[in-house]
């Protein structure tokens, strides 16, 4: 009898440390700005050496995008050094899933040619490339990121302060991170050794988002929860939320007793804006039970599971980014037009060339 108990207290011990284990080790602090809304890259057609250079002709690895110029005396040979060290940093196989990319915002002086000879200094693999002004400004804006042509000297030497933040591109060419300036190269091999085990998954859910391909990603609803749920919600719920979910159209008006009537369900309402925990919790518990109008508590009428086959039910009509903040995942305001990320970091004046 007592050794049962010891198996099971060592089962029970080895099942919490695997799961601390994994909560502690599974999670991962980026060293660099995470976006809050990824940014779709352009697909700009810029030259190199080796020919037109797409961001998407690099689907399935991880871009490390920097906009800058070869005459830049300090701040980019700063940043690609650091960049080559961190690339140094990976296993070959690793470093062999991301491509650096240099971009000049100074095509007037910079060629492919002369670019594709600066950039090799720091490592064979990386590509360097321009495009015309406009093409230029196109990728720069769409990035949030900034660069200005300063006036020349007497000898028509001139600087160009730019951003100078590294830009990262997750595996489908969506901006997702950056890292300023400065940061050491230890702290980028970091995140780009976890990014290529594990990515950010925020393209994964701005793909779902409404002006996309509609998947569902956080959420599964079964369809024979879904057909139960709706048999319960109209047994319990339908008479004071509406057989429609909509709820009472004066919902929002706190009634002088303080109580308020029953809201939508249906997701047009503020139900959704609960996680699901606590939305099972306000069923269970119910709310404001000392009032006239109130949300009755379930507990005793329902088992868990009954309550969360009528969520099922409810969820059928919310949309995904709903389901996804009520599942703990981010939320997303669907976009009609692509986002433009805001500039993060300021811009870095070179000093003047020699
Ligand atoms: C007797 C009427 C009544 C019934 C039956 C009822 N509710 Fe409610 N419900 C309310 C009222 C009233 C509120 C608003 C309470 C408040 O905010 O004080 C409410 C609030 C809620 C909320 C919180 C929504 C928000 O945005 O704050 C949820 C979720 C909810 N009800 C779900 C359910 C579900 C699921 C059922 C069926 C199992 C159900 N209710 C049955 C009256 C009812």
């Amino acid at each position: 009898m007592k050794r049962g108990f010891v198996i099971l207290g060592g089962i029970l011990l080895a099942f919490s440390i695997a799961l601390f284990g994994f909560r502690y080790f599974g999670t991962h602090k980026f060293n660099g700005y995470i976006l809050p809304e990824p940014v779709k890259a352009p697909e700009t057609m810029l030259r190199s050496v080796n020919g037109p250079v797409r961001i998407s002709d690099f689907k399935g690895k991880i871009v490390l995008l920097y906009f800058g110029y070869t005459y830049c005396p300090d701040v980019c040979p700063t940043s690609l050094a650091n960049i080559k060290l961190a690339m140094g940093e990976l296993t070959p196989e690793e470093a062999a899933q991301v491509q650096v990319i240099f971009v000049s915002v100074d095509p007037a002086r910079d060629t492919p040619e002369t670019l594709s000879r600066y950039v090799r200094m720091f490592r064979d693999d990386f590509i360097g490339a321009t495009g015309t002004r406009e093409e230029i400004d196109w990728m720069v804006n769409t990035f949030g990121a900034k660069y200005t042509i300063e006036p020349p000297d007497e000898n028509g030497n001139y600087n160009v302060s730019h951003s100078a933040f590294t830009m990262v591109l997750d595996r489908d060419g969506y901006y997702v991170m950056n890292w300023e300036h400065g940061t050491p190269s230890t702290n980028m091999s970091a995140d780009l050794r976890y990014l290529i085990a594990h990515d950010i998954l925020i393209s994964a859910q701005i793909l779902a988002g409404a002006t996309y391909t509609p998947v569902v990603c956080a959420v599964t609803l079964v369809p024979a929860h879904v057909q139960s749920g709706q048999w319960l919600y109209e047994h319990h719920c339908a008479q004071c939320h509406g057989l429609d979910m909509a709820g009472n159209p004066q919902y929002q008006v706190e009634l002088a007793d303080g109580s308020r009537l029953a809201p939508p369900l249906n997701g047009q309402g503020d139900a959704w804006t609960y996680p699901q925990t606590e939305l099972l919790t306000i069923i269970k518990e119910g709310r404001n039970l000392d009032k006239p109008i109130h949300m009755p508590a379930f507990k005793s009428k329902l088992a868990d599971w009954e309550i969360e086959f009528i969520l099922s039910y409810v969820q059928t009509t919310w949309d995904v980014n709903q389901l996804n903040y009520q599942h703990g995942f981010m939320t997303l305001t669907p976009q009609a037009t692509l986002a433009t990320a805001t500039p993060l970091a300021p811009l870095v004046t070179s000093t003047p060339s020699p």
